[in-house]
């Protein structure tokens, strides 16, 4: 019955959770809203950040689940993908806990871990399932085979569709991180009003950088014409670019589940908390007759949950990593 600390600093969200015999007991994240006043993260502001954040962090992890340090069997932390300086707040934070306390270190991948957050609540998807995994830095299609066991089947070339959302929301003058907002406002809105272009890419990959630049191009040619275009079509203009991101994610996947004949399709990752995207996902699944797995909120966005139940996993298999390691801002799947 491992008693897990789990620790995530890859990104901009300084996050601890506990995880004890694969139930997540506490999951405390902390978003750091110094970011949004330069509409983006900036990368030495954010590792600053987590070196204020992870001490009060670890401590309520530890105090919402009742759960005392010397009751812990294993430190675990993200060693990457994810911005370097954020990364080793992490890790050094991380090595230095399981030295102090004698105890083993378990390293995880921060996308398969995205995935293993289906892991976190029932009903869980059996192995194998598909699952779409898009974040701000990453756009996947994963076969996962089983909790360790993953392969990409297709990933994309360019730009990750939370970045297409956020950087598009960042056009029409919405603050950072602009998908949460682009989503809110495209319920008032309609999804037919404009068409931008859908990226056609080989196989199972994506591309999202064409579309970021054909919005680009539209809105300066109706703004020669009228100043005010994007403060008037808002909502129509945040409908339509989620439209189409939706339709371009929804394509690829529909195709990776009739090549594999699976049908247990699950959708993980920040950008699955967009509402239209859990809608296309459930609505085509009933179509298709797929079952479909979402996470809750909590879990799709970054947070350490996910981490505590992959390194959950990981111990269960006895992969145990050495104090030498160091984190990685590019590590392959
Ligand atoms: O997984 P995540 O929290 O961090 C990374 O690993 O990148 O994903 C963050 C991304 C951001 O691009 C954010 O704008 C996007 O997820 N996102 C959304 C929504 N909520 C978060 N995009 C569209 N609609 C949403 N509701
Ligand atoms: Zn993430």
């Amino acid at each position: 019955m491992p008693t897990i600390l789990a620790i995530e600093s890859s990104c901009d969200d300084t996050s601890a959770a506990i995880c004890r015999d694969g139930k997540i007991l506490s999951n405390v994240v902390s978003a750091q809203v110094i970011h949004e006043k330069y509409g983006g993260v900036v990368p030495e502001l954010a590792s600053r950040a987590h070196e204020q954040l992870i001490v009060p962090v670890v401590a309520s992890a530890l105090e919402k689940a009742a759960v005392n340090k010397t009751e812990l069997d294993a430190i675990a932390f993200t060693l990457g993908p994810g911005l370097l300086g954020s990364l080793l707040v992490g890790v050094s934070f991380g090595k230095a806990m399981a030295l102090g306390l004698g105890l083993p270190i378990i390293t995880v991948h921060h996308m398969k871990a995205h995935v293993l957050a289906h892991l976190i609540d029932d009903p869980k998807p059996s192995f194998p399932f598909l699952c779409l995994t898009v974040s701000g830095g990453h756009t996947q299609i994963v076969l996962v085979e089983a909790p360790l066991k993953m392969k990409v089947l297709g990933h994309t070339i360019d730009d990750a569709a939370g970045e297409a959302f956020d950087k598009t929301a960042k056009m029409f003058g919405l603050p950072y991180p602009g998908g949460p907002q682009l989503d809110k406002l495209a319920r008032e809105g309609n999804p037919k009003a404009f068409a931008f272009a859908k990226p056609k890419v080989p196989g199972l990959n994506y591309s999202f950088s064409g579309l970021k630049t054909s919005v680009l191009y539209f809105i300066q040619k109706q703004q020669k014409e009228n100043p005010n275009f994007i403060k008037e079509n808002l909502n129509d203009l945040c409908a339509s670019v989620q439209e189409t991101i939706v339709a371009v994610l929804m394509k690829n996947l529909e195709l990776a589940a009739k090549q594999t004949g699976i049908k247990q399709l699950a959708i993980a990752g920040g950008v699955s908390a967009n509402s239209e995207l859990r809608k296309q996902f459930q609505k085509r699944g009933e179509q298709l007759g797929w079952e479909t797995y979402i996470p809750q909120f909590q879990y799709c966005t970054d947070n350490a949950g996910m981490i505590a139940i992959t390194a959950y996993h990981q111990y269960l298999a006895k992969d145990f990593a050495h104090q030498g390691v160091s984190p990685k801002a590019r590590f392959a799947m």
